[in-house]
C-alpha cells in the first residue's frame, strides 16, 4: 500500500516504519516535514525516499500551510497518511479529507494526557502506568478513535526522558502493527468508531 509519513524531529517512528515496510506491505512514497532540521529527512534520504520540507512558519494561516500540505501529499495518491511525530495542529478541512485512512502515535495513554509533555504530565499526576496509544486522525486533537494502545509501567525513579524512553520503545512496535491491519484491509472506521475484522475496538 502506498503512503506518506509527516514528521516534525527525530523520526525514530519512521525509521521503524522502513525497517518493516516489507514485513507490512507499506511502500513509503515520501516523507513531508514541516522542520528543515527534522532528523527523519536524513532516514528517509538514506532509505531512497523523496522528502518534502514545506516550512509552516512560511504561511499567514494554518489553511494554507494545510492546503499546500495537502497538494503534496496528493501527488502521491496515497492510501495511507501516516503521523508519526508530526508537530502540527491540523485544520478539519484537511482531517476530514483523509478521515479513515490518516493515522497519528500520540505518546500517552489517550483520553489522558492529550498535547504535549506527555511524560512529565504522567508522572506528575502519579499514574502507575504510562504509554502509548495508535488512533484515527479526527477534527479532535489526538481525540480521534483509538485503535491500540501499548502501557508501560512507571517506575518509582522515573524521569519524563527514561520514561520517553521505554515508551518509545512500545512505539516501534505498535505503530508498524498498526499500520499492518490496515494495509491487510482488517482495519476500518465507522461512524467514529474503528474495527479490527469487523470487531468494535
Ligand atoms: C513520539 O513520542 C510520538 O509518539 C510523538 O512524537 C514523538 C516522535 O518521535 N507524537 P520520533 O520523531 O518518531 O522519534
Amino acid at each position: 500500500m502506498k503512503g506518506v509519513v509527516l514528521i516534525s524531529g527525530s523520526g525514530s517512528n519512521l525509521q521503524s516504519l522502513i525497517d518493516n515496510a516489507n514485513h507490512i506491505g507499506l511502500e513509503i512514497e515520501a516523507v513531508i516535514s514541516n522542520k528543515e532540521s527534522a532528523y527523519g529527512l536524513e532516514r528517509a534520504q538514506q532509505a531512497n525516499i523523496p522528502i518534502h520540507t514545506i516550512n509552516h512558519q512560511q504561511f499567514s494561516s494554518r489553511e494554507e500551510f494545510d492546503q499546500i500540505l495537502s497538494q503534496t501529499i496528493d501527488q502521491y495518491q496515497p492510501e495511507i497518511i501516516i503521523l508519526a511525530g508530526f508537530m502540527r495542529i491540523l485544520t478539519p478541512e484537511f482531517t476530514q479529507k483523509y478521515t479513515g485512512k490518516m493515522f497519528n502515535i500520540h505518546p500517552s495513554l489517550l483520553p489522558k494526557f492529550q498535547g504535549l509533555n506527555t511524560h512529565q504530565r504522567a508522572l506528575d499526576a502519579g499514574e502507575s502506568e504510562h504509554g502509548v496509544s495508535v488512533h484515527f486522525v479526527t477534527d479532535e486533537l489526538d481525540g480521534g478513535p483509538i485503535i491500540a494502545q501499548s502501557r508501560v509501567n512507571v517506575l518509582a525513579d522515573d524521569s519524563a526522558d527514561s520514561l520517553a524512553k521505554r515508551v518509545l520503545v512500545e512505539e516501534h512496535k505498535l505503530f508498524p502493527e498498526v499500520v499492518h491491519w490496515f494495509t491487510q484491509g482488517r482495519l476500518t472506521l465507522k461512524d467514529s468508531q474503528a474495527f479490527l475484522d469487523g470487531q468494535a475496538l
